[in-house]
């Protein structure tokens, strides 16, 4: 009976300890929970009062890197001060020098206009059409005009649009305005870049430099001076040309690549990064807008029918002979080339008695 009386009460006294020992370990963690309630409001004060203050402002002026749970580079950095490096260069010195390359550009070809006139040609067509440039080239080309051109005007108007168009436009058509230039030149620059390699593969073998193009060069393509109406001789593309041909490979790529680092910040790019490209992009995007401008003046005004073969695909025998005379002795007898033989060609595909051809 006494064993069982005895069993009882250390079951008792076991009972007992381990029940107020789970309430001390309980109270203990409510005790430990408020503190850290406590501290973190403390936290909390301390930053709130913190951030209307003028010693954290200045630190983030500063660049100081805070807390963040963005794992990403430099996010814990809310003012970035090499930053301000980039600003400069590119609002005080590239914004105003590119706008007087742009500005110096087209005055230079409205003065070869008005004072050099354009290039005629010195005896009168012919008539006899050459083959230039395919259905393919010439597609090619307008493509590539129209990309170009348009990324042109809308990378403009996100570099100057601020200071011509903003001031005399209503907020929220400047608004629209600058969303529609972004949200086109983001989207369509890829397509600058694929138009590029395709023009890259299509005309590089033409592109070649070689001795006739250092001779053209030497006689400033019989454009200026002495040399003025002397044609120098050139193959499919002169000097000139291939010149500007090498100048949107290269340029444009640069252009392109700085480009895709801008568009896609995904990979890690820090600020740096960004800066730099966005600079060279404008610098290459900016040397290519004023070498087009002298190749578009040659297209429109500044050559007599060198539109033509742009558009038609043909060039008249006495433009061929005088501008490009090597290539018109290399193709001046391809059977494409003689009087009546697209004719020819459309009635055989009608399955009519073929035309005579002279
Ligand atoms: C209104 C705008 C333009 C006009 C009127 C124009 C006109 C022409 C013409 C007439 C040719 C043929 C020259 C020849 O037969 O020898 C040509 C060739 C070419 N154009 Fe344009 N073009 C324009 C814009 C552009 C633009 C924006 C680009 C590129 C960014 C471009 C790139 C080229 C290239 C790569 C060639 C071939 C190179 C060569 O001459 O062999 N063009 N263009």
């Amino acid at each position: 009976m006494t064993k069982r009386i005895q069993q009882w009460f250390s079951l008792l006294i076991t009972a007992f300890v381990l029940t107020f020992s789970l309430s001390v370990t309980a109270s203990e963690e409510a005790n430990q929970s408020t503190d850290i309630e406590r501290l973190g409001e403390s936290v909390v004060q301390k930053e709130i009062v913190g951030f209307a203050g003028a010693d954290y402002w200045r630190m983030v002026k500063d660049g100081q890197e805070g807390y963040t749970t963005s794992k990403s580079p430099e996010h814990g950095v809310l003012i970035s001060v090499p930053g301000q490096t980039w600003y400069v260069l590119k609002e005080k010195w590239m914004s105003p020098l590119g706008a007087l390359a742009i500005f110096g550009s087209l005055a230079m070809v409205t003065l070869a206009y008005v004072v050099v006139g354009p290039l005629k040609l010195s005896k009168p067509k012919t008539g006899r059409k050459i083959k230039r440039w395919s259905r393919l080239d010439r597609a090619l080309h307008w493509s590539m005009a129209f990309t170009f051109l348009t990324l042109a005007f809308s990378g403009l108007t996100l570099v100057y649009g601020k200071h011509f168009l903003k001031p005399i436009l209503p907020t929220e058509l400047w608004g629209w305005i600058i969303y529609a230039a972004k949200q086109y030149h983001n989207y369509i620059g890829p397509i600058f870049f694929i138009l590029l390699m395709a023009v890259l593969f299509k005309w590089w073998r033409k592109s070649i430099f070689n001795m006739v193009d250092v001779r053209w060069f030497m006689k400033m393509g019989g454009m200026v001076g002495k040399h003025k109406g002397t044609h120098p001789s050139a193959g499919f593309s002169n000097g000139g040309e291939k010149a500007i041909y090498w100048l949107l490979i290269f340029f444009g790529a640069i252009a392109a690549v700085s480009g895709f680092v801008l568009d896609f910040p995904i990979f890690e790019q820090t600020r740096r990064d960004m800066e730099l490209s966005n600079l060279v992009h404008m610098f290459s995007a900016l040397i290519l807008i004023c070498g087009f401008i002298f190749h578009i003046y040659i297209g429109l005004f500044g050559m007599e029918a060198a539109l033509d073969g742009m558009i038609t695909g043909e060039v008249d025998e006495t433009w061929a002979k005088e501008h490009h005379d090597l290539w018109y002795e290399e193709v001046k007898d391809l059977p494409e080339n003689q009087p009546g033989y697209d004719e020819k060609v459309e009635a055989e595909a009608k399955g009519e008695p073929s035309q005579k051809t002279s």
